[in-house]
């Protein structure tokens, strides 16, 4: 078991990739805090995880607000005593160009994919200092680092977090904090069957990289393993790419 004693909280846990990396990283010993705004998903998701005797609790956690992540964190440490892994994949994804995005989207998709990743790690970095470390994964995209049709503020979101994860790994390598950023293709999730609805370009719908399909959530939660676990104990400021080859052409 790679996370055995472990404490991870994952946001966005409820549904798709954030869904099976709880359930990955439970099976690898971890005790489980699912964080998001979905209470009946959120909290289906524990059930099951406790029907399989893990250890784990749903906290309603909007990532936008300061006092959600404040308490996510603060609920973690009354529960569980610490916070080994902290998981930043809560996100949102509006199509639209820059002329059809309204501000109201942009704000969306900023704050949830951007403000929420420096909320949720600003209230947990401190206790995985005084701790002695910790890893944080922050899940942003191969959108971070190529642009795609009528994804503007997407695709700006997603290098926002890869470029915080950098300056994050910075600041934090002395207090033992690993910080890496893992960037999936398209997955099949809730997500992505959104995406393709609204996606009129015949190139995006073909967007499954060399592999031809898109990922299962399970081969990206595999992936944050490898990142929240000491299987990736070299590796800091870095991407993972999971894309089935995406990058590669
Ligand atoms: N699906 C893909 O193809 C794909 C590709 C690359 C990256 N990603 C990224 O992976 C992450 C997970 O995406 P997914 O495909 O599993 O999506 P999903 O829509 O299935 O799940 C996202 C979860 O985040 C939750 N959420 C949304 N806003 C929130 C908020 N403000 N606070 C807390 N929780 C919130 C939702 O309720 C949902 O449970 C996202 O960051 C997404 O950008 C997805």
């Amino acid at each position: 078991m790679r996370l055995k004693g472990k404490v991870a909280i994952i946001t966005g846990g409820a549904s798709g990739i954030g869904r099976s990396t709880a359930e990955l990283l439970a099976d690898e010993g971890a005790r489980v805090v699912v964080a998001d705004v979905d209470d009946v998903q959120g909290q289906a998701v524990v059930d099951a995880l406790r029907r399989r005797e893990v250890e784990a609790e749903f906290v309603h956690t909007d990532v936008r607000r300061t006092a959600d992540a404040e308490r996510l964190v603060a609920r973690t440490v009354e529960r569980f005593g610490r916070v080994d892994v902290l998981v930043n994949n809560a996100g949102v994804n509006i199509l639209g160009d820059v002329v059809e995005a309204t501000e109201d989207q942009y704000d969306l998709m900023m704050d949830t994919n951007v403000r929420g990743t420096f909320l949720c790690t600003k209230h947990a970095v401190p206790v995985m200092r005084r701790q002695g470390g910790g890893t944080i994964v922050n899940v942003a995209s191969v959108a971070a680092v190529v642009g795609a049709h009528r994804n503007v503020v997407y695709d700006a979101s997603k290098g926002a977090v890869l470029n915080m994860t950098r300056a994050l790994a910075v600041d934090h390598a002395a207090d033992g904090i690993r910080v890496n950023c893992i960037c999936p293709g398209l997955v099949d999730t809730p997500m992505t069957q959104r995406w393709l609805a609204g996606q009129a370009h015949p190139d995006e719908i073909r967007r499954y990289g060399l592999l031809q399909r898109p990922a299962r959530p399970e081969e990206i939660a595999q992936g944050i393993l490898f990142l929240a676990s000491d299987m990736s104990s070299y590796m800091t400021g870095g991407y993972l790419a999971v894309d089935g080859g995406f990058l590669a052409v």
